[in-house]
């Protein structure tokens, strides 16, 4: 906490988040997607909020790499800047949801203390983690952009899955199986929006 923080007060504005999720016809909610490198989190994300766009709901896709070229392009990968990240990342996710809108996240994200930070910031009944379950061996032979063998090969360090941990999630709100089809998944995720009540 900075020691200015006791002088600056929060302020409450006229039109509010339930006005605002009125407007959209549905609830603020944040879908975090977790999961190794090559894991399918962008592609089944950017699946779902396709169909999510096509029936008419306000959604926002937040993800890693993109992240990194602009609000996160300071950081790496060491693990204190990975958790920089995601606090950040969910920072700007708890104002998306102010706005109203259905937020999907595709980050690593690989310990569990940092994802338990951003469902506390969030609150949990508007926090859903989805854990996209593809195993290393499979992730690393989709290698998309290369970057397990450079990992491989000792060119590029601190590499999730290789000689940087990922803490699988112990209690998602859903583990998808990333090797299933991606419109498999894609109903399963909308199953469980419409279960959750934040769509309907
Ligand atoms: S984290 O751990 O949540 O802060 O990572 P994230 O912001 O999601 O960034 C992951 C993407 O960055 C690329 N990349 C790396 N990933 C893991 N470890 C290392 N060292 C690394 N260096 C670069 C990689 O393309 C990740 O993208 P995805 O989409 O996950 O494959």
């Amino acid at each position: 906490m900075a020691d200015h923080d006791e002088h600056i007060i929060w302020h409450a504005h006229l039109v509010t988040r339930a006005g605002r999720e009125a407007r959209h016809g549905h609830k603020g909610a944040v879908l975090w997607f977790t999961g190794l490198s090559g894991s399918g989190k962008s592609t089944v994300a950017g699946a779902l909020e396709q169909a999510l766009h096509q029936r008419g709901v306000s959604t926002y896709l937040l993800d890693g790499d993109n992240v990194r070229h602009g609000l996160c392009r300071d950081l790496g990968f060491s693990d204190s800047d990975r958790k920089e990240n995601i606090r950040r990342v969910g920072e700007v996710a708890k104002l998306m949801v102010d706005a109203g809108l259905i937020v999907l996240t595709a980050f690593i994200s690989p310990h569990r203390e940092e994802r338990q930070m951003v469902r506390t910031m969030l609150g949990v009944e508007c926090f859903i983690e989805v854990y996209v379950d593809t195993p290393l061996a499979i992730c690393e032979s989709r290698d998309p952009k290369g970057l397990y063998k450079k990992a491989r090969s000792g060119e590029l360090k601190n590499f999730t899955g290789i000689d940087s941990i990922y803490e699988a999630p112990l209690a998602p709100e859903i583990h998808l199986d990333g090797q299933q089809l991606v419109t498999i998944l894609t109903l399963q995720l909308l199953d469980l929006l419409h279960k959750h009540d934040i769509i309907s």
